[in-house]
This record gives structure tokens, sequence and C-alpha cells, in this order.
């Protein structure tokens, strides 16, 4: 049974919509059955979280928001409505990389006082870092806190999808940017920022290239719009001018390796961990990768009925995904 603690902790977090917290908790009593020898219920339990999780880390339509928000007709194809509940305070970033993302909200909340003084706030961002490092994470995030939808455009797909009438199609994700005020994602855009040594139709690639800056130069909401790549080093430098701000996202370090591990076992019964191994072990890892390995440990621990993730037990999940990454 799980305690009236427990009970109020699920009901404060499913009102407050934190769904991390509510994950945790319900890991937590999943833990304490283990220990009392309900094994089928705690793994019940926690299937249920992966299952929820899995869900949750599908992008869907966000009901609330996206009736207002909908795009019609042919952009509703080409726009996908992601919401993943995260807020800009569940970053784990270095002080000054959270403070621009802090500015940008604030410019966000500003709009008209800046505009007033004929300023214009930032709302063109280029997201650059390597996979599983919040590209992601932080435009859901500034969505949410700043209560829009989020849009994503997988540019790569659009082209495959589409050749030969990318530019149309870019036209009228462009007309919903300027129509509907919301976060847009326009997602691997190496695939049209990076047009030297091309080999195949640069005509078309320019040409989207070229369409897009002109775009984001003459939007006319208060949209935002994100442009990211996990392969900054193949954009032409040139192209950073065209934007308000450039955001270099980083594999963690020591301290944030450390917070990372924190967070996600939150609520989940740990032994004495040692920060000194499991920083060491994490080195080199994405955030992403880290946060998978706390799960993985979790299970490993309601699994075979352990009473506390060890930090053997984190070792061996984060060795794990390091050799699932160099395979
Ligand atoms: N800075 C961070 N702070 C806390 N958690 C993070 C951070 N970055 C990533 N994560 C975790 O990793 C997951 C994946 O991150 P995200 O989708 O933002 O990666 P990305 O940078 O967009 O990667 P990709 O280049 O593959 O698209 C997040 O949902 C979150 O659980
Ligand atoms: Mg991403």
């Amino acid at each position: 049974m799980a305690t009236s603690a427990q009970i109020k902790s699920l009901l404060q977090s499913h009102g407050s919509g934190d769904d991390e917290r509510f994950y945790a908790t319900a890991l937590q009593v999943a833990a304490a059955e283990a220990r009392r020898g309900h094994q089928n219920l705690a793994v019940d339990i926690q299937k249920l979280v992966d299952q929820a999780k899995q869900r949750k880390s599908t992008p869907t339509a966000s009901p609330n928001v996206f009736h207002v928000a909908q795009p019609h007709g042919e952009a509703a194809e080409l726009l996908e409505a992601a919401d993943s509940g995260w807020k800009v305070r569940d970053l784990i970033l270095s002080v000054p990389l959270k403070r621009r993302i802090e500015r940008i909200m604030e410019e966000q909340q500003n709009l008209s006082s800046l505009k007033q003084h004929g300023l214009r706030p930032r709302q063109r961002l280029l997201f650059t870092g390597p996979p599983g490092c919040g590209k992601t994470m932080t435009a859901a995030a500034l969505a949410s806190d700043l209560g829009l939808p989020l849009f994503v455009v997988r540019l790569d797909s659009l082209i495959t999808r589409y050749l030969g009438e990318s530019l149309s199609k870019l036209r009228i994700i462009f007309d919903t940017v300027n129509r509907t005020r919301a976060v847009y994602l326009f997602d691997e855009f190496d695939s049209i920022g990076y047009t030297r040594d091309f080999t195949g139709d640069v005509g078309e690639m320019r040409r989207l290239l070229n369409s897009f800056l002109m775009f984001i130069e003459k939007l006319t909401s208060n949209s935002l719009v994100i442009a990211a790549t996990n392969q900054g080093h193949r954009l032409d430098k040139a192209l950073y001018r065209r934007f308000d701000d450039l955001i270099e996202f980083g594999l963690p370090d020591a301290d944030h390796i450390w917070e990372t591990v924190q967070v996600r076992l939150t609520g989940i019964p740990t032994s004495k961990l040692s920060r000194e191994k499991t920083v060491k072990a994490a080195q080199g890892l994405s955030f992403a990768e880290i946060t998978r390995a706390c799960e993985e440990s979790t299970k490993e621990m309601l699994l075979r009925a352990k009473k506390t993730v060890t930090t053997d037990m984190l070792l061996t999940a984060l060795t794990e995904r390091r050799l699932f990454l160099n395979h």
C-alpha cells in the first residue's frame, strides 16, 4: 500500500503537471511493494510507468492549446505538435546558459514594452550541440513556460518527403508561423544550413536556405523560431549573424552529471552513491544517456528485488550505455 505521503505526492504532482515527480513517486511505491515481497505488483507498477513515459515522449497534440492554435489544411501535415511538460526550471545547464534562456523568456514576456521603445525581442534562435543535451527539451520548456504550443519541423524529412516541392512547403509553414504565435523548432537544421561541397541538388537546397533566412528576417508575428542541429560544426559560420542568439549546448560536466543522477533518482531508495565513481563512469555521456542509465538501474533494483540502487548498479548501467553508443 502506498503511504499517505506518497498518495499526497501523487496527487500534487498530477495536479501541477510535474510528471517527473509523479513517476518518481510511483516508482517509490513499486520499490516499497518489492521490499514487502509483492514482486508482481512492483513489476506491474514499473511497466505502467514505462508505458506512460513512452506515451509522453511520443510527441502528441496538447489538447488544451492545440484547439486554438491548430494549423489548418496542408500546414497541419507539415507541423508536428509536441508537448512534453518540461519547464525551464527542469533544465540542467551552466549558469550563463540558463541566464540566456531566461533572458529569452523575459523578452518574450515583455514584448510590448520592448516594442514601444523600438526594440526587437529575441525570437530567432540557433541551438547547436551534441545529441541528448537539451536542444529539444529547451524548446519544449520555453513553449511550456510561455504558455505557447510547440511545433516541430524536421527539415531533413521535409526535403526527402517533398523533393522539388520543399520551397512551397516552407512557405506554407511560415504562413502559420506568422499567423499563429507558437514555438517552432526547425530540427536537423544542418540539412539546409550546410550547403558547401554539396553534390546533390544544390540549387533546391540553396534556395531553401535563402528562403528560410528571408522568412526569419521578415517575421511578422511574435513566434519563436528555433533552428537546431547536432552538427553545428558543419554550419556556415556566416549564418550565425542571421539569428538573435546562438545557444551552444554541451555534454554535462562533473557537477551536472552528479546533478542529473540526483534528480533522476529522486524518490528512489539508493545506497550511499559514490560521486567520484559515478562521475568518472558518466564522463562523455549525454544528459539523455545518464538519465537512461538511472532508469535502467532503477529497473534492475525492482526486478531483482533489491532494496536500493547501488553505485555498482549505476556504474554497470552507465558502462552499458557507453558500449551501446560505441557500437
Ligand atoms: N540540459 C539538460 N538537463 C536535464 N535533462 C536533459 C538535458 N538535456 C537532455 N536531457 C534529458 O535528455 C532527454 C533528451 O534531450 P533532448 O531531446 O533535448 O536532446 P537534443 O539535444 O534535442 O538531442 P538531438 O540532437 O538528438 O535532437 C531529455 O528529454 C531529458 O530527459
Ligand atoms: Mg532534439
